[in-house]
């Protein structure tokens, strides 16, 4: 059995623009769990939380989680708050390996900054210490990942490299030199 590879990770690490290329790179369908919630809704994601609210956005997000879990060989970027539901972050795992693109807090809001008004849970006033507080909140969940990856100053080519590189370590063990 071919293991999904699972991206999680706070919002603006790159999941998506990593996720696609690994999945290029790898041979793999790539597929979003925020693409999959707005084509089965038919609604934005912006618009599912302004019209209907959070909890309805997160019980469509547990169910596309559900059903992506079944699946394998995959390679799944998921929304940043995905894994913050245990249920989800256990059935990801079942068939997953989990890989938590990492950044620090400023330049996580210089890149959610390029893209304003995306994401409803910041604001578009959103601080480097709201960003902080939240990661901070999120700490235990994203710990849970098996691998992890600082993509500090990084572009997304290099992300996929390193990802790789540790998938290869995993599966056969640190390589030498
Ligand atoms: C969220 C992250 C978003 C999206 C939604 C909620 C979160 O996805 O799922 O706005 O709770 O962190 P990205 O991480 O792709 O921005």
């Amino acid at each position: 059995m071919e293991k999904n590879i699972v991206l999680i990770g706070f919002m603006g690490t790159g999941k998506t623009a990593v996720g696609t290329r690994l999945a290029q790179r790898m041979g793999r369908e790539f597929v979003d769990t925020d693409k999959e919630i707005e084509r089965i809704t038919g609604m934005t994601i912006r618009d599912i939380f302004y019209k209907s609210g959070e909890t309805r956005f997160r019980s469509e997000e547990s169910l596309v989680v559900k059903r992506l879990a079944d699946k394998t060989g995959m390679v799944i970027a998921t929304g940043g708050g995905a894994v913050i539901n245990p249920e989800n972050l256990k059935l990801l795992k079942i068939n997953g390996i989990l890989v938590c693109l990492e950044a620090n807090p400023e330049d996580i809001l210089r890149r959610v900054s390029k893209k304003k008004n995306t994401r409803p849970l910041l604001g578009k006033n959103v601080t480097v210490d709201d960003i902080r507080r939240m990661l901070q909140e999120r700490e235990e969940y994203y710990r849970q990942a098996d691998i992890h990856i600082d993509t500090s100053g990084l572009e997304p080519d290099e992300i996929v490299k390193r990802i790789m590189q540790k998938l290869n370590e995993e599966m056969y063990g640190p390589t030498k030199g």
